[in-house]
Parts: C-alpha cells; structure tokens; sequence
C-alpha cells in the first residue's frame, strides 16, 4: 500500500484527479514488481517512498512544500517489522530522498534517529544524493507559502487555504513480502509555513511509522501533532497485539482513538500480519492504493 496525503482534493479537476491516481499506480506498480523480483519489504517501501519523494506531484521530497523561512525542511522515517531496526531523520535540507538516509541511520548506525546538521554530515558520510536550493523551490510553493502567510496559517498544503494547488500531503508506503515480514516508510516537507524547526510525526517511530511483524505495519498523514500526542502508528498496532484484531476493525479503533482524543485530523495506512489491508481518515479524502502479488494496482482519493 502506498499513500500520497490525507486532505480535501474536492477543487481538482478530473485531468488533475487522474494525474495523482496514474502515479499512484505507476509506482505500486514498480514496488509490485521490486517484491515479485524478490525483494524485501524494507526496499519495497524504500523504493516506493523514494519514487514519492521524486514526484513533484506530492509533498515529500522535491515537492516538499516550505517553512516560514522559504526553506525546505524534510522529515522522514523507515521501520523493518522483521527486526524492528528503525531509522529517522528531521528537519534535513538538500537531501534528494531523505528516506534514503533514514534507510541508511537503520542500517549502518547504532542510532535510530539524526536531525538537522548531523544528519546531513551523515548523508555526506553515507554517500546519500545531495540537490541544490533550485531543485526543491519552485514558484508554486513560493506561492502556497504566500497564501499561508496571508492568511495567517500553518496547514496542511491541501487545507483550505490552499484549494486550487495541485499538492497533496505527506507519503507513505507499507509493505508484506514473500517470507511474511512487513515495513513500513513515511516521509513529508510538514506543513506550510511550519516554524524553522518544527517536527512533525513522520519522522517519530510509532507516531508516523511503525512496523512489527507480530502486528502490523502503519504509515500515517496529516496533522503531525495529533498523531505524535496519540501515538497513532503503535497505538493500531497495539491494538492488533493486544486485542487480536485484524486490520479493517484495528483501523476502525485508530481512527476512534484518534478522533475521541483528539479530534485528530488525518489519517493512515495499515497492513497487518496476515496481509491484509486497511485504511482510515478523517480528513474528506486520503490519496492511497494497494496491489497483490501478480495483480493491477488500485488508487482512489
Ligand atoms: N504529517 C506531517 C507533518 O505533520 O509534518
């Protein structure tokens, strides 16, 4: 399963509905494939959150939306359900795929979590692609940042303000392999017209991220801190764990939780540990699909 953000798309045209909806599937197509050629779910989410990070289309990545600075700041996370090794970075800059490096800090440091300036000497360590400013700032996000600013908002870059962008929110990407393991991968530029230094849920393991083989793997969207004040991924999957659920009624309980607690605007996708698929949001749409092995992908808003 994969996601490109939780929002209202209600203003999109058709043409542009079809041009999310075909990247959707073009890249579940690819991590199709990528597990078919067997992979692992670990470089499934990989791959397609890289892919996500790469489409201008989605708030991740190049297409990252900016800070009150007109910077981009990237948070990102990826968690193996196999091993529960989980790495993180926050608030990166010039990183092409900042989950790329979060991939890097599971698998070759002893730490889960780097951000800012330390993380970036690690992605020069790591050998992780670096881009100039030009790559990532473009006159539509200059223009987004504008209306935020004017109206006095820190949002989603699809909330109101911002009807009529072609930009939709944080991505993820959940996955089960042939041996039966799960990940799970979540990468965003936050919010527009975040503070300098403000960190959202993506990158926080068990916020925005979250994968256990022995429950499920969780990707989440939308407004970081109600899923950081529920810790929305861990919560489903300690539902699973502990009440024995299966994916479509631990969704059901997740998006309650977060609702009952804190009117939580947002939402996720989950793949539990016999495979199956869910998803829930309380925003009017979340931009997502899904392929089995061997079949057509499916995206919807
Ligand atoms: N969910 C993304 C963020 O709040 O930064």
């Amino acid at each position: 399963m994969i996601h490109g953000g939780a929002g209202s798309f209600r203003k999109f045209s058709p043409e542009e509905k079809n041009k999310f909806l075909s990247a959707i599937d073009r890249i579940l197509g690819d991590g199709r494939d990528c597990l078919a050629g067997g992979a692992s779910a670990i470089e499934a989410v990989a791959l397609c959150v890289g892919a996500l990070e790469d489409d201008v289309l989605f708030n991740a990545g190049r297409g990252s939306v900016l800070n009150e600075n007109k910077q981009v700041e990237m948070d990102a996370a990826i968690m193996n359900g196999a091993t529960l090794e989980a790495g993180a970075v926050a608030g990166v800059q010039g990183i092409k795929n900042p989950v790329s490096l979060a991939l890097m800090v599971s698998q070759k440091s002893e730490h889960v979590m780097f951000v800012g300036e330390g993380a970036m000497r690690l992605a020069e360590r790591y050998g992780v692609a670096q881009m100039p400013d030009e790559y990532f700032l473009s006159e539509a996000l200059l223009a987004q940042l504008e209306r935020a600013i004017e109206a006095g908002k820190m949002t989603l870059d699809h909330d109101g303000v911002d009807q009529g962008d072609d930009k939709l929110g944080t991505v993820g990407a959940v996955a089960w392999d042939c041996q039966g393991d799960l990940a799970a991968a979540t990468s965003t530029g936050g919010m527009v017209n975040k503070r300098q230094g403000r960190v959202g849920d993506s990158p926080l393991i068990g916020a925005g991220c979250y994968a256990d083989n022995e429950s499920c793997g969780v990707s989440t969207t939308g407004y970081g801190e109600d899923f950081i004040r529920t810790v929305l991924a861990k919560t489903i999957a300690d539902f699973i764990e502990m009440k024995g659920l299966d994916a479509s009624t631990a969704a059901q309980y997740g998006i309650d939780y977060l609702t009952r607690k804190v009117k939580g605007r947002g939402g996720f996708i989950m793949i539990d540990r016999t495979g199956a698929c869910a998803s829930q949001f309380t925003t009017p749409c979340l931009l997502r699909g899904w392929v089995e092995k061997g079949g057509q992908p499916m995206s919807c808003f």
